[in-house]
């Protein structure tokens, strides 16, 4: 896979949360390597926990309307970080979480940091 890069266009306007974002991007980069989805996941479990957190914080301080719709995507993820870490303990094909997770983190880029997160972006303070 081509490796992913950050374009000014993705950011959200708040340099901690791009900060944050450039990381996931540089996560899913290293997932080409089919031995480092269980590092890649460890890794993922931080991300989840600090930047939704921060990210969610700032939606609420900015009374932003579309916090519970966000929220839900982003459980969603978790569910979704939840599946494929259970998929690593049971020794999964290695080539093939990769795979499932390349697609499910370039749709999230996608899907999510390029609409819904920038969808908030006017409102922060
Ligand atoms: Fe940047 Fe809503 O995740």
């Amino acid at each position: 896979m081509a490796p992913l890069e950050w374009r000014d266009s993705f950011s959200v306007g708040n340099a901690h949360l791009d900060e944050q974002h450039k990381g996931l991007i540089a996560l899913i980069n290293l997932i080409d390597d089919a031995n480092l989805t269980g590092p890649v996941l460890d890794q993922l479990q931080d991300y989840v926990d600090e930047h939704f957190r921060d990210e969610e914080r700032l939606m609420e301080e900015a009374g932003y309307a579309g916090l519970p719709a966000h929220r839900e995507q982003h459980a969603a993820f978790r569910e979704w970080l939840e599946t494929s870490q259970q998929a690593q303990r049971r020794g999964e094909v290695a080539a093939l979480l990769r795979d499932g997770m390349q697609a499910y983190l370039k749709n999230w880029l996608v899907n999510h940091i390029l609409v819904s997160d920038k969808d908030y972006a006017p409102h922060l303070k």
